[in-house]
């Protein structure tokens, strides 16, 4: 998981298995920095309270989080990696 910021947005852009996904990286509960969490799969798992989104849907796997995750379409050209904003 690779943070990024793009202007007022913070990113992460997600490696699973070499297919790469962009969603927002502050987590929807709190204030939580979800790149600093941990991947099983598709799933992040906010390093504070332990909820879990997909990143491919964004949506919430396990509470205390309720609201999904926001995901970007992206695309890869060369070595750029572009989102759709
Ligand atoms: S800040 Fe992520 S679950 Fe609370």
């Amino acid at each position: 998981m690779h943070p990024v910021d793009v202007g007022e947005k913070r990113l992460m852009i997600v490696n699973v298995n070499g297919q790469f996904y962009a969603t927002d990286r502050i987590c929807t509960h709190e204030e939580a920095d979800l790149s600093t969490g941990f991947l099983t799969g598709t799933f992040v798992t906010c390093p504070l309270h332990l909820s879990r989104f997909d990143v491919v849907s964004g949506e919430v796997q396990n509470a205390p989080a309720s609201v999904p995750l926001k995901t970007y379409g992206l695309k890869i050209e060369g070595t750029s990696v572009y989102v759709q904003l």
